[in-house]
């Protein structure tokens, strides 16, 4: 059996690790990549869910920061800061106290998951709240990362995009070729960025035939990328990706030319939905904003653009337990309330609906 050993030493060739580099890594990569029935016989494509919440902080982040970190310390850093929706406070937070360094984390006051404030704190980041939105978090974090010694891990830091496209060179691999559609959220667009680019290697290097047509989304309250223009006041349940001003806007248009792809908006009924229907009928739990991958390939089915038979990918980037109050909300909004009864066995039977066995 191969025992993995993250990112960066799995593709030290790619990633220029050499016996001298520093490594810090919590054996990030490596996740699964599971087919979906459910959502095949749905869809008549064939479907394959790239599930990043598998990672050790739960997010895809980890692919970015461990090279991130790593590269860092290389530079000498003692600290390392980050704008945030959560996920990558969380993983900055960890990869810094596995180095033994500082991780200063800038969030949105209010308006990140509960999952992801409680790694922040437990891997013992500089944690400050921010009364303002992500992108207002991400232009001090910038400012301080030019004008103080700390060292800016947000994903316009190129170290993160190397590390993240690694997810594209696993699945690769584990199809044998590139899928002809990658499904992906966007927030501000790095991993969409990172995707393409490892796809686009991939395909230079002959390994595989094709590079997939990049389909990114952004919830509706918040996608700037959609309209074209910087959101000013974003709103969405789908707080991973609640960013107005996206930071590789640019790197995203053009990644979307390459690829022949498309930016859509999903409303949030419909990310929630999405996440229901992963959870309930193909055993993945994921955070909202991770939804929205499955919610845009039933968009694109229904607008008939995903040929019958297509292969394609999603990636749900978060894991469902980072922020899982929305599980316990009906559609119409209202709690779910799990049956109590007696501890007798007739009494479960009964509510189980079991007729005893014959
Ligand atoms: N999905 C999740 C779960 C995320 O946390 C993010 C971004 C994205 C998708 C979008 O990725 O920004 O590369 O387009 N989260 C960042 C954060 C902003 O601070 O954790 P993107």
């Amino acid at each position: 059996a191969h025992v993995w050993r993250g990112v960066l030493r799995e593709y030290a060739d790619r990633l220029g690790v050499t016996d001298t580099s520093t490594v810090v890594t919590l054996g990030e990569g490596g996740t699964p990549l599971l087919p979906a029935p459910a959502l095949s016989r749905r869809t008549g494509t064939d479907v394959w869910v790239k599930f990043e919440g598998m990672n050790p902080t739960g997010s895809f982040k980890d692919r970015g920061m461990t090279v991130a970190v790593s590269r860092a310390i290389e530079h000498g850093a003692k600290a390392v800061i980050c704008a945030s929706t959560g996920n990558t406070s969380a993983s900055a937070a960890a990869y810094a106290a596995h180095a033994g360094i500082t991780a200063a984390v800038l969030v949105p006051e209010g308006k990140i998951a509960m999952g992801k404030l409680s790694q922040a704190v437990a891997h013992n980041g500089r944690l400050i709240q921010i009364r303002g939105n992500f992108d207002d978090c991400l232009e001090i974090a910038r400012e301080l990362a030019d004008n103080y010694p700390v060292h800016l891990v947000n994903s316009v830091n190129p170290d993160r995009i190397d590390g993240q496209k690694t997810a594209a060179y696993e699945i690769v691999e584990q199809l044998g070729d590139a899928p002809d559609f990658h499904f992906i959220p966007v927030g501000n667009a790095g991993n969409y960025t990172a995707y393409t680019r490892g796809y686009t290697e991939e395909a230079q290097a002959g390994v595989s035939t094709r590079v997939p047509r990049m389909f990114g989304f952004q919830a509706e309250g918040s996608a700037p990328l959609v309209r074209g223009e910087v959101v000013k006041n974003p709103d969405t349940v789908a707080s991973a990706i609640r960013i107005g001003n996206p930071a590789s806007w640019d790197l995203a248009i053009d990644a979307r030319a390459a690829t022949d792809g498309y930016f859509g908006a999903i409303d949030d009924d419909r990310i929630l939905a999405a996440q229901k229907l992963l959870s309930s009928e193909v055993g993945i739990f994921v955070e909202p904003a991770s939804a929205i991958s499955v919610a845009g390939l039933l968009d694109r089915v229904e607008a008939g653009v995903v040929p019958q038979g297509a292969r394609v990918v999603l990636t749900v980037t978060g894991h469902g337990l980072k922020d899982p109050h929305w599980a316990l909300r009906n559609a119409d909004g209202s709690q779910v309330e799990p049956t109590v009864v007696d501890a007798t066995t007739s009494e479960v039977a009964s509510v189980l609906e079991l007729a005893p066995a014959a």
